[in-house]
């Protein structure tokens, strides 16, 4: 039976990917071109906004999924003791706020970079921005092998 929650639940967890692809490569060519003092392109620029906006709809697909989750549900009618609960405590507070701050720091960094004036201070400030973002969101992914909350790395459908 199609459900909202099993839909979104696939979908954030697959997005990811496409988060981390997209800011890995847009810090990759960050790094490239203020190492290199290169002309920051028409391409750089699109790898500024569409690393800003799939991370984004990650926010759309995770304020969803916050929606309909029954981990959210049980945290936010049982607070008193849900908080004590490493797992209802991670997706509840720590996931959101973390995940939260990753992507304010990516939507200042695509927005800084934009109005700097020359091209060295538009690939400077992707590179910071994106880089602290990515280390936020790589902190904070339930990835299969963390002590703290295990997650796969694809959703079954
Ligand atoms: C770049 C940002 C984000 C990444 C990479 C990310 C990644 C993930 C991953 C991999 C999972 C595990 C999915 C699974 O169980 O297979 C997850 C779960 C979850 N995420 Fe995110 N997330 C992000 C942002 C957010 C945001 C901003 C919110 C809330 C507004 C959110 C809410 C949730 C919730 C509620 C769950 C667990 C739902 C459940 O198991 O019932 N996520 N996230």
């Amino acid at each position: 039976m199609f459900s909202n929650l099993l839909f979104y639940l696939f979908f954030h967890s697959l997005f990811r990917w496409l988060v981390l692809a997209s800011l890995i490569y847009a810090i990759y060519r960050a790094a490239k071109g203020y190492a290199g003092k290169a002309i920051f392109t028409k391409f750089d620029d699109k790898v500024r906004h569409y690393t800003a906006t799939i991370a984004h709809i990650q926010l759309v697909l995770g304020i969803l999924l916050y929606t309909q989750s029954p981990i959210i549900k049980y945290f936010m009618r049982n607070y008193a003791v849900a908080v004590h609960e490493r797992e209802t405590r991670f997706f509840g507070m720590e996931h959101i706020t973390v995940m939260v701050t990753a992507i304010v720091c990516i939507t200042i960094g695509s927005a800084a970079a934009k109005r700097k004036p020359n091209d060295r201070a538009k690939f400077k400030t992707m590179l910071i921005w994106f880089s602290i973002g990515l280390l936020l969101i790589l902190t904070s992914v339930p990835w299969p092998f963390s002590p703290v909350v295990a997650r796969p790395y694809f959703r079954q459908f």
